[in-house]
């Protein structure tokens, strides 16, 4: 047993159906046993500067040998190599000619395969754990006599192959790296991509660089010249349409298209009438304007409001205004005659998620792919995203020109403020008030400096009056509830520390300068067992 974590998807992958990747550049493929920082590994490695892609651990050899790896990643896993129906190593991969590094269950395979000891480990190693080097051969030279790794494991290798030499230990493995250098094999007990092993980039730069011979030239803005290229060979002379939503993802999918195919994208921005304070215009101005890519924008606020109208149910309130979406982008789509392909933000760890289906276009078979457009709008997609983590979609983005507002903006819910005003119908009135109240917010955070530290800041408007005094009068009006959140991916969140001299300051002018606020409160849930979102 290695990491007490569930399989990653790709590991159930189908194999057959891998992307046949870009041999443009140097790349190190990562093979998934399952393990739970699988993906984190194909970052790191991209962080190094070595373009990297997670791959089932049983894709054929031959499309790994075709795709001319620099280097093999062996990813942890929860298995033991013991364990009836493990993941096991075939033997060829680790004599296709290129390096390979085995990581806490990749390692242990990689032992138990050449003749090495791996047994149960008296106590397993959960966290952090201290590392003393034995010998730093290749793979460890140039890092400390003894340090500190993140470990998540129970079985451990007791002796490694023959030709091995153990580098390292640790109180419960008593080899916890180990190389063998003339056949170009090396492996490691602990994890190097968390930040938990202060050393493990430069062990994972050593492999790459070193071992592997890596140029490390490799950066998100290189994919820029890769994507027009790959756009402009899809469409051809055909159209394109995509959808705006105003976050980073379309915006960036909308630029890599334009740039290969002109005016032959249109791009469609549908304004339900729940942005936020003037979000529209400033998608307008950027799109249209500044960056001179044709826009549709289409102002649908008083249709979504009154299919809302009398609506406080949060999952109603999403199906009505996710079916109307895709009633509005229908008909804006059909008006656009000869558009055959659809544009999709569509990022690597969706694809990753979903069992990677591996090809670069896709038709829409689900409304499951596109966030609620149905199964009978044919288009072909195309997702330039799709070998893109997020951070590395904010670096393209910002190397195009995307202006920072857009680059960094929170993330923000597809129904927008209409899951923000809880228990009471969505109106006009109502939605103004909070996107006044919410703006306020943005500014004084922005003006903090705190915005960029947080997941997300926002508003929410419980349909609730309570009593104020107001300039001598009793005032009857509305609480605004601000919520603010620190996460890494919002599957759990705590509540942000906001300085108290910021709150006051959001207090007092959301108080003063909206009309029908006489109080403001302050959200103090974690997630879980609260959500980020009131509904
Ligand atoms: P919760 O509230 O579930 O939110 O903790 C997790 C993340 O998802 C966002 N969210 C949505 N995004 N449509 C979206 O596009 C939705 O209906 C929706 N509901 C929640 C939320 O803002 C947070 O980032």
């Amino acid at each position: 047993m290695t990491e007490g974590s569930a399989p990653a998807a790709t590991a159930g992958a189908d194999a057959d159906s891998v992307p046949a990747g870009s041999s443009s550049h140097e790349e190190v493929l990562v093979l998934d046993f399952g393990g739970q920082y699988s993906q984190l590994i194909a970052r790191r490695i991209r962080e190094c500067g070595v373009f990297s892609e997670l791959l089932p651990h049983d894709v054929p050899v031959e499309q790994i040998q075709s795709r001319k790896p620099k280097a093999l990643v062996l990813s942890g896993g929860p298995a033991s190599v013991y364990a009836d129906g493990a993941p096991t190593l075939r033997p060829e991969l680790l004599e296709l000619g290129v390096p390979v590094l085995g990581i806490c269950y990749g390692m242990q395979l990689m032992v138990h395969e050449l003749g090495g000891r791996v047994e149960q480990a008296e106590a397993g190693e959960f966290g952090r754990t201290t590392l003393e080097v034995l010998e730093p051969g290749r793979l460890m030279a140039g890092t400390p006599a003894t340090q500190q790794c993140w470990m998540s494991h129970r079985d451990t290798v007791f002796e490694p192959p023959p030709g091995f030499t153990a580098l390292a230990s640790s109180p419960e493995s008593p080899v916890a790296a180990c190389e063998d250098p003339a056949r170009g094999l090396y492996g490691i007990q602990f994890h190097p991509e968390v930040v938990h092993t202060p050393y493990g980039t430069e062990i994972l730069t050593r492999f790459l660089r070193d071992v592997a011979g890596c140029t490390e030239e490799w950066s998100p803005a290189s994919v820029i010249t890769e994507q027009v290229e790959a756009i402009a060979a899809q469409v051809g002379e055909g159209h394109a349409i995509c959808g705006l939503s105003g976050g980073v993802d379309s915006a960036t999918a909308a630029l890599l298209v334009h740039r290969a195919i002109g005016d032959q994208l249109t791009c469609v921005f549908v304004d339900h009438g729940m942005m936020r304070k003037d979000e529209a215009e400033q998608v307008v101005t950027a799109f249209r304007d500044q960056l001179q890519v044709p826009l549709i924008h289409v102002d649908a606020s008083d249709r979504f409001l009154e299919k809302l109208a009398g609506e406080t149910e949060p999952e109603r309130k999403r199906k009505i205004i996710g079916e109307e979406f895709i009633r509005v982008f229908e008909e804006e789509a059909a008006k656009i005659a000869d558009a055959d392909y659809l544009v999709q933000g569509t990022l690597y760890s969706d694809v990753i998620e979903s069992g990677g289906d591996g090809h670069a276009a896709s038709t829409i078979k689900s409304h499951h792919n596109v966030g609620g457009l149905p199964e009978d709008l044919e288009f072909d997609l195309v997702e330039p995203l799709r070998t893109l983590f997020k951070d590395e979609v904010r670096a393209v983005a910002a190397e195009m020109g995307l202006p920072e507002r857009f680059v960094w903006r929170q993330p923000f819910p597809g129904p927008g403020l209409g899951i923000r005003i809880v228990g009471g119908e969505v109106t006009r009135e109502r939605l103004d008030i909070l996107r006044e109240a919410d703006a306020i917010l943005q500014e004084e955070v922005r003006a903090a400096d705190l915005y960029r530290t947080l997941w997300q800041s926002f508003c929410v408007l419980p349909v609730v009056r309570s009593v104020g005094v107001q300039g001598d009068e009793r005032s009857y009006a509305y609480p605004i509830v601000i919520r603010a959140v620190t996460s890494d991916d919002a599957m759990t969140a705590d509540w942000a520390r906001l300085p108290y001299d910021l709150l006051e300051k959001v207090s007092s002018r959301i108080i003063n300068e909206v009309p029908g606020v006489n109080r403001v409160a302050l959200d103090v849930s974690s997630k879980p067992p609260a959500t980020i979102e009131w509904e």
